[in-house]
């Protein structure tokens, strides 16, 4: 069988396929439907200070191609977490992230130590990216100083392993992405939502409560995908692919273009089962193809090109 192990920072997983935060729950009602043995780890919902009820319903949307969600990142807060969820969470038979979300640079820190801290985490995500919190106009996510900053905070925070996660609604992702590194970060997380909407005809109201959500799922995949190639080609870190990843040769395209590994998410809701057979197909196409080691197919659609650091279509 070829080597799927995946090595990020201190983090070593038994293959690259990471369930998404916010799509598998704290992990333990996820558990009962499918064997988590077979995945590298999971994301835990993002945790933030205090519990939130999230956004006003309507919250989920059906596109082409895609879901918009405007959860607004409902959560039992910190305190339940430590103590409600992560006992039953960490028996599961995977690594477990937790991913988490403050205010501002203290409240990131607060949570990163508290979690990061604990035995049963074996790594921290920050998630700044989440396109459903209502912000400043110049949004964390866009800003690479502030970015910097909650960055830094969280690092002296925890020794553990730091992800970051970064969000595809910028102009300028290289920045966000190079004050992540140079704060301390130990990978990032290419990329969460993006931002979009529907109006419905009838009622003649946005689609959803929160007007603005997150589109996942199909559509996102070229977008994100071109993202991880510009990042990976200017920012000497490990870089975990998301967004529409639905079968192996989906995610393969993202290790392909510099992905260490990935994360699964919207396409989970479809069939919870993806995840083992997007493993599964991973290892069928490597035996096929000869490849022995995961690591080798890191970043080979890059092998003879320049790194294009444009955008530019023409
Ligand atoms: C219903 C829903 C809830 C989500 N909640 C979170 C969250 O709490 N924290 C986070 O970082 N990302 C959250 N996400 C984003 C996913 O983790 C993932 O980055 C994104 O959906 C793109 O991947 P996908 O196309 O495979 O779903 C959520 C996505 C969905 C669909």
């Amino acid at each position: 069988m070829p080597d799927l192990t995946t090595k990020m920072g201190k983090l070593t997983l038994r293959n690259p396929v990471i369930l998404a935060s916010g799509t598998v729950g704290y992990g333990t009602e996820y558990g009962k439907l499918i064997d988590l043995s077979l995945v590298g780890a999971i994301v835990t919902k993002t945790i933030t200070p205090d519990p939130r009820e999230g956004n006003r319903p309507p919250r989920l949307r059906e596109t082409p191609g895609g879901l918009l969600n405007s959860i607004g990142l409902e959560n039992v807060g910190l305190e339940r977490f430590l103590k409600e969820k992560l006992p039953g969470t960490a028996q599961l038979p995977t690594k477990l992230i937790a991913s988490v979300a403050g205010s501002d640079a203290g409240e990131f820190a607060r949570l990163a130590s508290a979690v990061g801290e604990r035995d049963e985490v074996s790594a921290v995500e920050l998630n700044i990216s989440c396109p459903n919190v209502k912000r400043a106009r110049r949004p964390l996510w866009a800003d690479p100083d502030a970015v910097g900053k909650v960055v830094s905070a969280a690092r002296a925070a925890t020794q553990s392993t730091l992800i970051v996660k970064l969000s595809p609604n910028v102009a300028d992702a290289l920045s966000v992405a190079e004050a992540a590194k140079e704060a301390g970060a130990d990978a990032l997380v290419v990329a969460n939502t993006l931002t979009g909407m529907r109006i419905d005809l009838d009622s003649k109201a946005p689609a959803l409560g929160n007007i603005f959500g997150g589109l996942s799922g199909k559509a996102l995949l070229p977008v994100n995908l071109a993202l991880t190639w510009q990042i990976a080609g200017a920012v000497q870190l490990p870089i975990i692919g998301s967004g529409g990843i639905a079968t192996a040769d989906d995610a393969l395209e993202y290790i392909l273009a510099g992905a260490s590994a990935f994360q699964v998410g919207t396409a989970l809701f479809k069939d919870p089962g993806v995840a083992a057979l997007i493993v599964h197909g991973i290892e069928e196409r490597m035996i096929r193809e000869e490849w022995n080691e995961m690591a080798a197919y890191v970043g080979a659609a890059r092998k003879e090109r320049e790194p294009c650091l444009t955008t530019e279509a023409d």
